[in-house]
């Protein structure tokens, strides 16, 4: 007998690069649902547009860099469903027929909002599109009618509001969907190699592409303990970025707690730990660059792989807005 698996949907941006905060944040848990769950992970190519409509030449290049990297990092779709969110334009009329029934004032008080308009200043964010977001967002979930949705901490009321969505869809045209729920991801947030948070804005990641001379010189310029001057100081493990690393990338967890008890004691160089998180860190890159040359150099493969995800999405999401059209008495035969 074979159980029906739950369902899991995920989405990036395919804003840039990916880093290690992409894979501690998202693709590892990506990978590892894929035996419990019956996954779908997909560009959200439109949801970038929300910010990046002014210069979007990079969206398409970064969807297919992004997509291997996924698969880089252990995503296999043989086993999950990957595909591309505009390839689905299903996700378009969901969109639009959630978008009659919510009102205004559950957007506009989605605390990324405000925050993000207003502190983002050199774009003008005061357009529709990215007052929709969480809504567009909601229409990636529900469309394949997913239990969990795996994300980080910030995104938390996008779901609540894709709950409060679906229950004002039922209330007006009856049961169609599930509610969705968080499944939040176990590591705490990665700090940038300075100490303030990851972003590609600031230049303080480790891409996952980096190569092993760029990954040494990264590692070595990390803020560690500023207090810290000299190697027979006591310094701080707690909060020091370079020993967040080793707890995220360290398979090693003795060597990892010698390092933090001669931290403590002022009995270790900010050098040695350093070379062996370079160490750490490329047991999971190196392996990771390998694989995504591979699938770099057969660009033909990777476009199946996105061709092939996207048509087998559709068909559930042909199926999903068939009952939809059906609930809202839209169907015309
Ligand atoms: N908002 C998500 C993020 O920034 C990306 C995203 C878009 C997403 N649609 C989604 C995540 C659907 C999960 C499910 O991380």
């Amino acid at each position: 007998m074979t159980a029906v698996k739950a369902r899991v949907v995920s989405g990036m941006r395919p804003t840039g690069r990916l880093h290690l905060g992409h894979l501690v944040g998202a693709l590892r848990n990506w990978v590892p649902m894929q035996d419990q769950y019956d996954c779908s992970y997909f560009v959200a190519d439109w949801h970038a547009l929300t910010s990046e409509y002014g210069a979007t030449d990079d969206i398409a290049g970064y969807a297919y860099s992004n997509v291997a990297d996924w698969i880089a990092a252990g995503l296999d779709p043989g086993k999950s469903t990957i595909f591309v969110q505009s390839l689905v334009p299903e996700h378009a009329e969901l969109h639009l027929l959630l978008s009659m029934i919510i009102p205004v004032p559950w957007l506009e008080r989605v605390p990324t909002y405000k925050e993000q308009r207003d502190q983002l200043t050199e774009k003008d964010l005061s357009t529709y599109g990215f007052l929709g977001y969480p809504l567009l967002q909601t229409a990636d979930i529900i469309m394949y009618n997913a239990h969990f949705v795996p994300v980080g901490e910030d995104q938390v009321p996008h779901l609540e509001l894709s709950r409060e969505v679906v229950r004002r869809f039922h209330a007006f045209y009856g049961e169609v969907f599930v509610e969705p729920q968080p499944l939040l991801t176990r590591f705490p947030r990665l700090p940038g190699l300075d100490n303030r948070k990851m972003s590609k804005s600031y230049g303080n990641a480790i891409d996952l592409a980096d190569d092993v001379a760029t990954v040494r010189a990264k590692v070595m310029s990390m803020y560690t303990d500023p207090a810290r001057i000299r190697a027979d100081i006591p310094g701080n493990v707690e909060g020091n970025p370079v020993f967040t690393y080793h707890d995220a990338f360290n398979p090693d967890a003795a060597e990892v707690d010698d390092l933090k008890a001669r931290y403590r004691a002022g009995k270790v160089g900010d050098v040695e730990v350093k070379r062996k998180l370079i160490a750490a860190l490329e047991l999971t890159l190196e392996p990771m660059r390998q694989r995504r040359a591979e699938l770099l150099a057969r660009p033909d493969a990777l476009r199946d792989v996105i061709a092939d995800g996207s048509r087998k999405a559709r068909l559930v999401a042909q199926a999903t807005m068939a009952r939809v059209r059906e609930a809202m008495k839209l169907s015309y035969r």
